[in-house]
């Protein structure tokens, strides 16, 4: 058997790129299934290094430079970069060193398009779904009910957060997600969970920190040993329970100061011990926590300590409010609809664009869960083919009247100088801007697409209030 050819044959069935590098970096070897991936021809690749066919990459951000340096492989590891033509592209990759008699020579990588890999975790999902569906209900057995199939959300923002929050499900960091109410970081919590190799065979428990009693945080975090204080029964807690798996602390900012310090001991230390017990007890839980205020300002007033904050920070995820991703609307208005269409036995195919128009203009300071009920609303009072009529909040309304020119456009049937209108439509429009992100300037000026600086002088002119932070 001709053995050059035979391995030539496997690498054109592995339907995966393969790229080898020397040590200094130049590509040796390469091949791919279609060129969409590195965007370049084995004929061009050969010879040149690394950094200049992926030309974004660093020697602090290259898998291969990584592995050159310190001789150990990358397994299943998700880069996003710019490909030889600029396209930006996701991959999964390995890349191990090659070693001869000790000393390594170079490395090699075979990768595959992150998309690709998305798809085929979307189908084990759909599978283990499809036996859920079977038992009557979403939930999984681990405690959980979302995988990143569940997160709807096309847009640039939403894609980039779902990948970084893939890429993270393998580690074993904490996770501080920050998003304001009905952001979805419940969901995103238990996708990273639902994605982790090891974890997820094992529980997902979940604790709203805003609803635990003060007084009762370490018997239900480190569980009771029976006739430790009257009563007492044997009962793990929290830690013990989700040991292997992961805990999520919901709303952590609600939990009592002197609390987290307590919590903040056993993330450093990984021991437990049970209320009224003496022996200790390792444990192993991934750590998550939410947060529905930007943590800065929570530090500031006290009710986060600083020194958990810096322990859970490890990873940091924000989900976007929803009027920051409005491209999603339409997205996740059809899935609603797909949803309560089941549930109510319902056959409705979308909405007018009227009610598409308000509902991309909206502000929805509730995000997606009060899109979600506002269309569930919708649906039950809908017996046509189409929803034609929807009612929302007087935020709309008074925003419309805000908007509308034709309140100040006019006084007396007689126009008004032109720059008057502009200066009121103006400041309305930033006054509603600043409601939204609760006075943040910055944020506001990022909304408006105008420098701060600008943003700052105008808030003044107009008398306005906004937090300069
Ligand atoms: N991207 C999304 N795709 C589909 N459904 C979503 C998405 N984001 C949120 N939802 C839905 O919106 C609702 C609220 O989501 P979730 O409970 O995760 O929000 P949250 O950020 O944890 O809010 P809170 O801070 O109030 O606890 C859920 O019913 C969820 O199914
Ligand atoms: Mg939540």
């Amino acid at each position: 058997m001709d053995y050059k050819y035979l391995l030539q044959l496997i690498i054109a069935n592995l339907n995966q790129g393969l790229i080898v590098v020397d040590v200094n970096l130049n590509v040796v070897f390469y091949y791919e299934p279609s060129s969409d991936i590195g965007g370049i021809s084995p004929e061009d690749a050969i010879g040149k290094s690394i950094y200049e066919i992926f030309y974004e990459l660093k020697p602090e951000t290259s898998t291969f430079a990584h592995v050159i340096k310190n001789g150990k492989p990358l397994i299943e590891y998700v880069q996003c970069y710019c490909n030889y033509k600029g396209k930006r592209v996701c991959t999964v990759t390995s890349t191990v060193p090659l070693i001869e008699d000790g000393k390594i020579i170079g490395a090699f990588e075979i990768y595959r398009d992150f998309n690709q890999v998305m798809k085929l975790s979307k189908k084990v999902f759909s599978y283990d779904k499809d036996k859920n569906i079977v038992k009557g209900s979403n939930e999984l057995d681990n405690g959980t009910q979302y995988t990143f199939d569940d997160i709807i959300g096309e847009s640039e923002i939403m894609y980039e957060l779902k990948e970084k929050a893939y890429k993270v499900a393998n580690s074993d960091s904490p996770i501080l997600i920050y998003g304001e109410t009905g952001t979805g970081k419940e969901l995103f919590v238990q996708a990273i969970h639902n994605a982790s190799y090891t974890r997820k065979n094992k529980k997902f428990i979940s604790q709203n920190c805003a609803a635990l009693p003060s007084t009762l945080f370490e018997s239900i975090f480190f569980g009771t040993k029976s006739g430790g204080f009257t009563g007492a029964k044997e009962t793990p807690g929290l830690f013990e329970l989700s040991n292997g798996g992961t805990l999520f602390l919901d709303e952590i900012n609600s939990m009592d100061y002197a609390n987290q310090g307590k919590l903040l001991r056993v993330l450093q230390d990984g021991i437990i011990r049970r209320v009224g017990g003496t022996n200790t007890i390792y444990v192993d839980s991934r750590i998550m926590a939410s947060v529905n205020e930007e943590p800065a300002e929570l530090i500031n007033k006290n009710v986060l300590r600083k020194d958990l904050y810096y322990r859970l920070n490890v990873i940091y995820l924000v989900v976007p409010p929803l009027r920051e991703r409005k491209e999603d609307i339409p997205l996740l208005t059809n899935k609603f609809i797909e949803v309560y269409n089941e549930r109510l036995g319902k056959r409705i195919v979308g909405v007018s664009s009227k009610v598409m128009d308000k509902l991309m203009n909206y502000s929805w300071p509730g995000n997606v869960r009060e899109l979600k009920h506002t269309i569930e609303r919708a649906m039950n009072f809908t017996d046509e083919s189409v929803i034609n009529c929807i009612s929302l909040p007087n935020e709309y309304n008074e925003f419309s009247k805000e908007v509308n020119c034709s309140n100040y456009l006019c006084s007396e049937n007689e126009y008004k100088p032109l720059d008057e209108s502009v200066a009121q439509f103006e400041k309305q429009l930033i006054k509603k801007v600043l409601r939204e992100t609760n006075g943040n300037c910055s944020k506001a000026a990022r909304m408006l697409k105008v420098p701060r600086q600008t943003l700052f002088n105008k808030v003044k002119k107009y008398n306005l209030n906004c937090n300069k932070k």
